[in-house]
């Protein structure tokens, strides 16, 4: 029989917390959250106030520096990205081998994975601060070519090469959407959509994705094969796979003829494994700023650009029958980041399939930093512990006597 007193003589006392609930795995000096008063802070500054008024790569300084740069440090840092843009003729390569037909969170991480073998002076755990610079450079900048490309190639276009005269936004819009027919315009509301979006996604302390990202690098990873555990655990429809589970989730209401009471009762059956893709998250039990500002984001960019979109008012009914229900104003269940962003993303034209991707290239920063600070704090190897329920000791028993 199991007997825990036995056990604890063998293993010693260990804290159990499933989830890591009320665990904190390490001291972080990034990003603060409040959950109870729905408060979210890149190294000290509002994420309202970021959102509005600065930009992509600002922010990505900010969080992996620690500071808002000045004109010229912002301009170089930019310009090193730039520079960074192009990825190995032999990673295109790799493409090839994909089937057209896979999703484009798997050919990210891989591909991404992939960069250790073209970077290998990556992997040494005691690189100079000067090739961790160039490996963040490079990786920042590859990802917007790599996501871009895997779009391409899942619909069989030629792939665009980057232009180093546009900003990060511009360059991956014209990556994704030019085609040599045709002229592409750069529209400057989708490129302020887009900046808005990846800003509100770039950390959110330690998630899911971020704690892979540091138990990865615990083991001396390299900062590629830490982001590309990163990018897996993002790929997850708990985490950030939810905004591609929300639009599939309003289209299916939307030919269910739009009934969204019906729905809400379905997530609330505990007999019915639907959750509310977009709704609840573990640490807002208010209110989840982002969503706020993603709701405002997507009237405005829906206005601005003349679409009327019916998932929209979807969603806007959806939000209203789910915080009037008692089952899930009982358990503080709010719209998260994913609820209202792949409405964005659908107007300016961003296919389902790589919403997620987009989400991986806004956290990008904050994996990046959160992995550098570990780095540099010198933090153990990550190591949980367990509490062991099997068998205690038996005998082995030869497969004829089974
Ligand atoms: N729809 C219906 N019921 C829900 C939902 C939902 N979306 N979310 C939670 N609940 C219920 C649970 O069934 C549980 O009910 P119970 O107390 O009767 O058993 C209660 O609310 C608590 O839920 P937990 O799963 O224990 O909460 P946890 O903190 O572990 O999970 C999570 C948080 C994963 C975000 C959850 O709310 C969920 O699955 N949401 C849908 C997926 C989603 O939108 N994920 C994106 C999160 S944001 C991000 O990662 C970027």
């Amino acid at each position: 029989a199991f007997d825990i007193g036995k056990l604890r003589d063998q293993t010693g006392y260990v804290t159990l917390d499933s989830g890591y609930k009320n665990t904190g795995a390490t001291k972080s000096a990034i990003t603060f959250l409040d959950g109870e008063e729905g408060i979210l802070r890149y190294r000290g500054y509002p994420i309202d106030q970021l959102a509005e008024k600065s930009n992509f790569l600002e922010v990505a300084y900010l969080l992996i520096y620690g500071s808002l740069p000045t004109q010229t440090e912002l301009d170089t840092f930019a310009h090193q990205i730039t520079n960074h843009t192009l990825v190995h003729e032999d990673v295109r390569k790799i493409f090839d081998g994909f089937p057209s037909t896979a999703h484009p969170m798997g050919i990210l991480s891989s591909l991404i994975c992939s960069l250790t073998a073209f970077y290998p002076k990556s992997l040494d755990p005691n690189q100079s601060p000067e090739e961790t610079n160039l490996n963040i450079f490079r990786l920042i900048a590859k990802i917007s070519t790599i996501a871009a490309w895997s779009y391409k190639n899942s619909v069989g276009h030629p792939l665009n090469y980057p232009r180093n005269d546009l900003d990060y936004c511009s360059n991956f819009l014209y990556m994704m959407f030019a085609f040599p027919t045709e002229k592409y315009e750069i529209n400057p509301v989708v490129v302020s959509a887009l900046n808005k979006l990846l800003i509100l996604h770039a950390d959110h302390e330690q998630n899911c994705s971020t704690s892979t990202v540091r138990l990865v690098g615990s083991a001396n990873a390299s900062l590629y094969g830490s982001v590309s555990a990163g990018v897996n655990a993002l790929w997850g429809p708990l985490h950030g796979g939810a905004n591609q589970e929300v639009m599939e989730m309003l289209e299916a209401i939307q030919q269910d003829g739009g009934n969204t009471q019906k729905w809400v009762d379905k997530a609330k059956d505990k007999d019915d494994s639907f959750r509310l893709m977009g709704f609840g998250h573990r640490v807002y039990k208010n209110f989840d700023p982002r969503a706020k500002i993603i709701k405002k984001a997507a009237d405005d960019v829906l206005k601005a650009l003349g679409i009327d979109d019916p998932l929209l008012k979807i969603a806007q009914e959806l939000e209203q029958a789910a915080l009037t229900d008692p089952y899930f104003v009982e358990r503080k269940l709010y719209p998260n980041v994913d609820f209202y962003s792949g409405i964005i993303y659908r107007a300016i034209g961003i296919p389902t399939e790589m919403f997620t991707v987009l989400f991986a290239m806004g956290r990008l920063p904050g994996w990046i930093a959160q992995w550098k600070e570990m780095r540099e704090n010198k933090e153990p190897i990550g190591r949980p512990r367990q509490i062991y329920t099997g068998e205690l000791e038996r005998d082995y028993v030869g497969i004829e006597q089974r």
